[in-house]
C-alpha cells in the first residue's frame, strides 16, 4: 500500500510513523509513506496557500488552485484521497479497515480555518476527523489514520499481534489480560485463566468485555444490544 500525506509540514514525516511497527511495515516495503509539501505547487515567489474567506468571519482559508494542482499531480483514479477536517465523519477502527484495503490513499492534511468548498467538492473523496476535539492542523490527524490503517495491512502484525481479537472488532472494547507473576502486590491472576478450559475462559473474557463496554462506552453498547437483538431474529 502507498500512503502520500500532502501538507505544508512535509519535515515531520515520517516522526514517529518511522518506529516501531509502522517503521519496519516501511522497511520491509509492505508499505510506503511519502510526503509533499503543498507549497511546491503555488505559482508565487511567497508559495501563497491560503487566502481571506468570502462573507464575514475570522481566519483563512486553503486556496483552491494549489490544492487542485497538487492533488491532480499525485492521484491516480485508484487514489482515495481524504481530507483530515473536525467536521469530517469521525473515524474508527471499521474506517481504518476500509481504508486499508485501498492501494493509494492520498492524505490532505487541513490547515487554517478550512478549505475552499469548490476544491472540496471536487478533489476530496472523504472528510475525517480524529475526534470531537480541534487541532491545530491535520498533521496529527495523518499520522494517526496511518498508523491505525498500517498496522491492519497484511504482514504488518506478527502472528502474536493479530488484529482480530482486539477493542473494537467486535463492536467490544477489549477484556483485562494478565502477564507473569501470579501475584502481584497481593493481587491474584484471575484462577479461570490457568483453567486450560478455552470455553470457560472465553465466556469470562467476552462477560468482561461486555462490562467495560456497558461501563465506558454507553454508545457502543447500546449499538452491540442493537446487532445482537437484529441476529437472533
Ligand atoms: N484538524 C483539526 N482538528 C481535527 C480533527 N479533530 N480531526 C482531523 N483533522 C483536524
Amino acid at each position: 500500500m502507498k500512503i502520500d500525506i500532502l501538507t505544508l509540514f512535509p519535515e515531520i514525516f515520517p516522526g514517529p510513523l518511522g518506529e516501531s511497527i509502522v517503521g519496519r511495515a516501511m522497511k520491509n516495503e509492505l508499505l510506503e509513506i511519502r510526503a509533499f509539501d503543498l507549497r511546491n505547487y503555488t505559482d508565487d515567489a511567497r508559495g501563497t496557500v491560503d487566502d481571506k474567506p468570502y462573507g464575514p468571519g475570522p481566519g483563512m482559508l486553503m486556496k483552491p488552485e494549489p490544492l487542485t494542482r497538487a492533488v491532480e499531480d499525485l492521484a491516480t483514479p485508484d487514489t482515495f484521497v481524504v481530507m483530515t477536517s473536525p467536521r469530517g465523519v469521525v473515524f474508527n477502527q471499521h474506517l481504518a479497515r476500509e481504508l486499508s484495503k485501498r492501494e493509494h490513499l492520498l492524505i490532505v492534511c487541513g490547515h487554517y480555518e478550512g478549505v475552499d468548498e469548490r476544491a472540496l467538492s471536487t478533489l476530496i473523496d472523504l472528510e475525517v476527523s480524529i475526534g470531537d476535539y480541534v487541532l491545530t492542523s491535520g498533521n496529527l490527524a495523518a499520522m494517526v489514520m496511518c498508523d491505525a490503517v498500517s498496522r491492519l495491512l497484511p504482514g504488518v502484525l506478527g502472528a502474536d499481534q493479530s488484529s482480530e481479537d482486539e477493542s473494537f472488532t467486535e463492536g467490544l472494547l477489549e477484556y483485562p489480560q494478565y502477564t507473569r507473576p501470579p501475584e502481584f502486590r497481593a493481587m491474584k491472576v484471575p484462577e479461570i485463566l490457568s483453567s486450560g478450559d478455552h470455553a470457560k475462559i472465553a465466556a469470562w473474557r467476552r462477560g468482561k468485555a461486555e462490562q467495560l463496554t456497558r461501563e465506558r462506552r454507553p454508545d457502543l453498547w447500546e449499538k452491540y444490544c442493537a446487532q445482537r437483538s437484529q441476529e437472533s431474529k
